[in-house]
């Protein structure tokens, strides 16, 4: 990797503000550190410390010291070195992008939009420090003023997922610090690179040891146990699966941890006979294939009203056969790998799966001589909510569509998960759009549009799809307590 600034690799734990080795180093470096592989050749990018339990035990005793100055900081004083952070990050990007679609799979041209989401996060949120307001609340008896005041939750513990290893993590960590929260992050440990250079970044702005700490991990389930279980840590925020969250959120249990879940979708898109057909497909081509379709606000489902269902997937067929599948970094690429083998096969399994019940393959369907974690941008119709792959994420290239027949029928199958992260319309009738975006069980409707993910917008779900919300003006509510102050004996006696 040709990195105009090489000290943006980074492979250690950044404790305290210094860039260290695990403790499992001291023992035997061997076993303590792991390799990051490029996913599109398994070829080894870089071997990183593994964090162990003792070192999440040291970096939460740190984040506690430096809690206590972090947030006795002015607002404007956190919010100038957000700034300086978000800066540093624009100013290195390309290297940025460079690490992320390396580490990461995902074409150039997304990993380097990737960064400038991430960035938005952090000025977003740079801003938003200074927008932490009380209130006056009307008294209830005379003499008395009720008030509010918002106070940092205080040590919070984030865990970040592979599929966006540089917006998953500035989308928690900028409102956390902004808030006056000190942060110890557990990044994927299938992507920490683009964490670790985010991090010497956030160093070079000059936050405070303490406040922000990596703990790069192969180790993860002991380290998040450490994290989860320390009556020391305050909030834990996560996005992963559905699966991962709901074990992390027993293990939060008994201290009754603040808890910000980001957590699986299964998003339905719902096309009536009287939409743009050309905008719904190219809306689903979209989303669909996005990070080679391994994102949570992926449309998962396809259903498309009977009388327009073949003229839809023919569009839709033409589109997808001319996805260009390759290398991150071979210009005109739309497609990269998945991030593993094992990916591949779960992909593969749930097609085969559909098509074992009666699915019909419209293309791809299959892996590509490209290389083994690499899974051909694939159509199946004739599907059936029966199939596995209607009833869980496909994590992969894979459009599965469905013919309905009424607008009721529409509602019940799109409801039908245990998820609710999104959904997606396409029609020309406002009754109808009204209707619809009121009735689906999500915290996201993207409306005849299915680019919905800014920093200004509530992101998260309901249902299995989580708790919280992130971005916007609420993300930051998520890491701030309101304290209530009754201030009594102000009667002139
Ligand atoms: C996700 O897949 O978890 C995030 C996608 C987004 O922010 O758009």
């Amino acid at each position: 990797m040709q990195l105009a600034d090489p000290s943006l690799l980074k492979t250690g734990l950044l404790l305290n503000g210094v860039w260290q080795q695990g403790h499992g180093n001291a023992v035997n470096s061997a076993v303590n550190s792991f390799v990051v592989s490029n996913p599109a050749n398994a070829l080894a990018v870089a071997s990183v410390s593994s964090a162990t339990a003792l070192d999440a035990e040291q970096a939460i005793w740190h984040a506690v010291q430096a809690q206590a100055l972090w947030q006795q900081q002015l607002a404007s004083e956190r919010a100038l070195l957000l700034k300086s952070w978000y800066r540093l990050v624009l100013e290195h990007q390309d290297d940025l992008a460079l690490i992320l679609a390396t580490e990461q799979g995902k074409p150039l041209s997304e990993a380097k939009a990737e960064i400038l989401y991430a960035a938005s996060f952090i000025e977003w949120f740079a801003e938003e420090a200074k927008r932490l307001y009380g209130d006056l609340i009307p008294s209830t008896a005379r003499g008395r003023r009720l008030l509010t005041i918002k106070q940092p939750v205080g040590v919070v513990a984030a865990i970040t997922p592979w599929n966006f290893p540089a917006a998953m993590v500035t989308r928690k960590l900028a409102p956390a610090l902004a808030a006056g929260c000190a942060v110890i992050l557990k990044p994927s440990e299938l992507t920490p690179l683009t964490a670790l250079a985010l991090g010497e970044l956030a160093q070079r702005a000059g936050f405070p040891p303490g406040v922000l700490q990596l703990l790069p991990t192969i180790e993860a389930a002991a380290v998040a146990q450490v994290l989860c279980q320390s009556p020391l840590v305050r909030k834990l925020t996560f996005t992963g699966s559905t699966q991962v969250g709901k074990l992390l959120m027993r293990q939060c249990a008994d201290t009754v941890k603040r808890l910000s879940l980001e957590l699986g979708g299964n998003a339905p898109v719902l096309v009536f006979a009287d939409a743009d057909l050309t905008k719904a497909v190219a809306g689903v081509m979209a989303a669909k294939f996005r990070n080679a379709g391994q994102t949570c606000v992926c449309i998962n489902r396809i259903y498309v009203e009977r009388s327009v269902y073949d003229r839809f997937n023919s569009l839709l067929s033409e589109e997808i056969q001319q996805l260009k599948l390759g290398d991150a970094l071979t210009p005109g690429v739309q497609i990269g790998p998945l991030i593993n083998t094992a990916a591949v096969q779960k992909v593969s399994a749930l097609v085969q799966d559909a098509i074992s019940k009666g699915a019909r393959l419209n293309c791809g369907g299959q892996g590509s001589a490209l290389g083994e974690s690499f899974y051909q941008p694939t159509l199946l119709t004739e599907v059936t909510q029966e199939m596995q792959l209607m009833q869980q994420e496909i994590f992969g290239p894979v459009a599965a569509v469905m013919p309905f027949d009424t607008e009721q029928q529409a509602i019940a199958i799109a409801n039908q998960s245990a998820a609710g992260l999104a959904a997606y319309l396409y029609s020309s009738d406002i009754g109808r759009l009204w209707r619809l975006a009121e009735a689906l069980e999500v915290g996201m409707v993207g409306i005849n549009e299915t680019a919905i993910s800014t920093e200004v917008i509530p992101f998260g779900g309901v249902k299995e799809s989580g708790l919280g919300r992130e971005g916007s003006r609420y993300g930051i509510e998520e890491y701030l307590e309101i304290k209530h102050l009754c201030w009594g004996g102000l009667a002139q006696s």
